[in-house]
């Protein structure tokens, strides 16, 4: 038997943000522009899909580096998913985004949103939703996203 040990979302988002922290710290306060993104990820979740194809999903990706980043597209293993952005209330699909240099790059309901379509199955809250996210410059990274209600408010947690 192999043990399996299994990692909740805190735990491997925690586990990404070391990461990200640990390549960025070599020349601290040296100046020498050491002009890289620095991106980790937080606050991801899926409200629980009303229908059985279609699924939206949100989160924040931070960029505490000096270089811009982009977006360019999303994968995953549920089904396949486009980056959109809602302008006067319609959603339009983007080729990429940009992560800022000292900024962020937010995912939330009534703005940018992960489109997820054709999915292979219909993801049930308290599932998790693994998918990964692709830029120009950095390395990809992956997200445990979870299923919470269809109604959920992340500033409420409800
Ligand atoms: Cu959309």
């Amino acid at each position: 038997m192999i043990a399996v040990r299994r990692l909740t979302p805190a735990a491997l988002v925690g586990a990404l943000v070391g990461a990200a922290a640990l390549t960025g710290c070599s020349d601290s306060g040296s100046g020498s522009g050491d002009a890289r993104a620095e991106l980790s990820v937080s606050a991801a979740y899926m409200p629980q899909p009303v229908s059985d194809s279609m699924a939206a999903g949100f989160l924040t990706i931070t960029n505490k580096g000096g270089s811009k980043d982009d977006l360019t597209s999303v994968t995953s293993d549920v089904g396949q998913v486009t980056v959109h952005e809602t302008v006067d209330s319609s959603m339009t699909e983007v080729k990429s985004l940009d992560v800022p240099a000292h900024g962020r790059l937010e995912f939330k309901s009534g703005g940018n949103h992960l489109m997820f379509e054709n999915l292979k199955r219909k993801p049930e809250q308290g599932d998790t939703v693994s998918l990964k996210l692709h830029f120009t410059k950095s390395d990809p990274v992956t997200v445990e996203m979870p299923v919470k209600s269809a109604t959920y408010n992340p500033k409420t947690g409800h």
